[in-house]
This record gives structure tokens, C-alpha cells and sequence, in this order.
């Protein structure tokens, strides 16, 4: 990640431990970012919190985005929803490099009830430091995969 790219940071309540356990590795390590809640681990719903951080990347105010609810998939779900997101739930350090590597993946989401705090900090670790491959390959996917949004399948 470039020097000026910032972190946008969410989770419900069933990743709101594990999000605090990421945003004290993510002081520790100077990354600038902004938690957009939960603040407790009263219920609240993932896509509510999926929505805040990919408006956050949508409007560049934010580069890139972290989202923990308690499987990673909810939020993997609503958030590739949102048109330029490209979501990717990740529990291993292989498919987190491989995320931005190979898919350009904006936001990284993770499972609080799935993962440990030392698993999903080294995910994050590997997931922020890797860049885009840029080979012609991936962009020509990436392209698809754009198309595919832009050409909806109809029922
Ligand atoms: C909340 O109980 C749970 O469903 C949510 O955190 C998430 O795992 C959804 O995908």
C-alpha cells in the first residue's frame, strides 16, 4: 500500500473483538485509519457497517477497507455489492496475497468467530504490504468481472 492510503475499518458485533485486536496492530504499526463501529458488541446488522466503509473507498476518502463480522461472509456478501468494491474473505496468508495480487481486492474481510488475533494480523500484514501484479492478465479479469456488473444477468 502507498504511504497515503487509508484504512476504513468496521465490524458487527460477532467481529468487534477481533476488530479491536486488528486496530491495536494497526496503531502499533502507525497505519492511519478510522474505526466506523460497531462501538459495543450489542447486535447490530453487517450490512450497515459493510455500506459505511464502502461508501468510505467508493468516494476515495479511504483506500483501503477491513470488514469483520462473525464468518466474513455477510460482509464479503453486501459489500461486493456496492459497484468498485471488490471484497475478498480471507483466512489464510496465501489468499490474502493473492487477493491483491491477483483480484485487486479493496477490502478484506474476516471471520471474529473463525480466526485467531495472531492469524488475522499477519493476514492483514500480508494483505496490506501486497500491491497489484498489474499484468495484462488480471486487468483483462478485472475487466470482466466489471462487465458483469455492468451488464446484469436477468432472471
Ligand atoms: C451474526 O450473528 C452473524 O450472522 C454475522 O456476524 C456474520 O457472520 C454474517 O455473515
Amino acid at each position: 500500500m502507498s504511504n497515503m492510503s487509508k484504512i476504513a475499518i468496521a465490524s458487527d458485533h460477532g467481529g468487534f473483538e477481533l476488530k479491536n485486536e486488528i486496530i491495536n496492530y494497526l496503531k502499533e504499526k502507525l497505519y492511519i485509519y478510522k474505526d466506523f463501529g460497531c462501538f459495543d458488541s450489542q447486535p447490530v446488522d453487517y450490512p450497515d457497517y459493510a455500506l459505511k466503509v464502502g461508501k468510505a473507498i467508493v468516494s476515495n476518502e479511504y483506500q483501503l477497507g477491513i470488514l469483520i463480522c462473525g464468518t466474513g461472509i455477510g460482509m464479503s456478501i453486501a459489500a461486493n455489492k456496492i459497484k468498485g468494491i471488490r471484497a475478498a474473505l480471507c483466512h489464510d496468508t496465501f489468499s490474502a496475497r493473492m487477493a491483491k495480487e491477483h483480484n485487486k481486492s479493496n477490502i478484506l474481510t474476516m471471520g471474529g468467530r473463525v480466526i485467531g488475533k495472531g492469524l488475522a494480523q499477519e493476514i492483514v500484514s500480508v494483505w496490506l504490504m501486497a500491491e497489484f501484479s498489474r499484468e495484462s492478465r488480471h486487468i483483462v479479469r478485472l475487466q470482466k468481472v466489471e462487465d458483469i456488473y455492468m451488464n446484469p444477468v436477468s432472471n
